[in-house]
């Protein structure tokens, strides 16, 4: 395992795999009674400068399912929102815990602290990046399917930090992903380089109804993300037709699952009726945080 988790782009599938067989460990054990308290006298600061439900909770339960403790630690109440330098935060939080977690905007900034702070970093979101949530998500998958290796997986909706993570992760675990946005929303040209070599497992496309085609898995995220309040409007103008509804589904295998990161937002990016249809699978994938999460950590942060 690596030393951090910053990006999907940064682990192997040696590297997925081992976490994921770990989250399948923890989550029978959790089930059992089964007590793994591998972080026990440990600390996780988790520095959060947008808002969340899933990671926050998860990362904190988590730590304390593992015989830690997790400080929550907001831009607001941090010398960051003040205008203190990441790296000189990085020195100091270094020396009091044993990992970071951190919910920013710009990738750069957890890779300084990566850099800078000598314990294990973990992304919890960025513009660029949600590591996190594609591991409870490839855990899901496999959950469902039994496999990874050559299932489709289609995303629907903006190439944003999602889209970014799922590429890289589809692809490295020997998925084949297609990706449907609207013109101008498409995936970071560094994920996009990744993906050349992939040729015939990848595909970016501006047609939802074609993506979907024989697709295992169908996944969707907000079209405006955190931070992007602003364009929220013109949006939903843009992404008129990327929708994930029934009409869409029809053309997808008949098993397929549908995946969500949530929080969602019905009537946009899904319908109500294909969300409430799929919502048990949804709500695994949540549930997923906690377990993958717990894997990451244990093979950071363990002595
Ligand atoms: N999916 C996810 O990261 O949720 P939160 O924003 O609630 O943490
Ligand atoms: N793309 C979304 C994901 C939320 C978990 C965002 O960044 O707001």
């Amino acid at each position: 395992m690596k030393k951090h988790l910053l990006k999907m782009l940064d682990l192997s599938k040696d590297n997925i795999l081992e976490i994921l067989n770990l989250a399948d460990q923890m989550k029978y054990d959790l089930k059992n009674g089964i007590s793994h308290r591998v972080l026990e006298g440990k600390t996780l600061a988790m520095i959060f400068q947008k808002s969340s439900t899933r990671t926050r909770v998860s990362f904190e339960t988590g730590m304390y399912q593992l015989g830690g403790q997790a400080l929550f630690l907001s831009d607001k109440d941090l010398q960051i929102g003040r205008g203190e330098p990441i790296e000189d935060t990085a020195r100091v939080l270094g020396r009091y815990v044993n990992g970071i977690m951190i919910r920013t905007f710009e990738q750069e900034e957890v890779e300084a602290l990566a850099e800078w702070s000598g314990v294990p970093v973990i992304n919890g979101l960025t513009d660029f990046a949600h590591p996190c949530q594609v591991l409870a998500d490839l855990m899901t998958i496999r959950e469902q399917h039994s496999v990874l290796e050559g299932l489709k997986m289609t995303y629907i909706g903006d190439g944003n930090n999602m889209a970014n993570s799922l590429i890289v992760g589809a692809l490295k675990c020997g998925m084949k992903i297609s990706v449907a946005t609207p013109k101008g929303y498409e995936p970071h040209p560094d994920v996009l380089a990744f993906a050349k070599d992939f040729s015939t497992d990848f595909e970016l496309t501006t047609d939802p109804s074609l993506s979907v085609i024989h697709s295992d898995v169908v996944v969707t995220d907000v079209w405006a993300s955190m931070g992007q309040e602003g364009e929220a409007q013109k949006r939903v103008k843009d992404f008129a037709g990327f929708q994930i509804n029934d009409n869409l589904m029809q053309a997808a295998n008949k098993k397929a699952i549908v995946l969500h990161c949530l929080p969602a937002h019905r009537g946009e990016e899904i319908t109500a009726e294909i969300f409430e249809k799929h919502a048990d699978v949804i709500f695994d994938e949540a549930e997923n945080r906690l377990h993958a999460q717990k894997a990451v950590m244990a093979l950071l942060m363990a002595e």
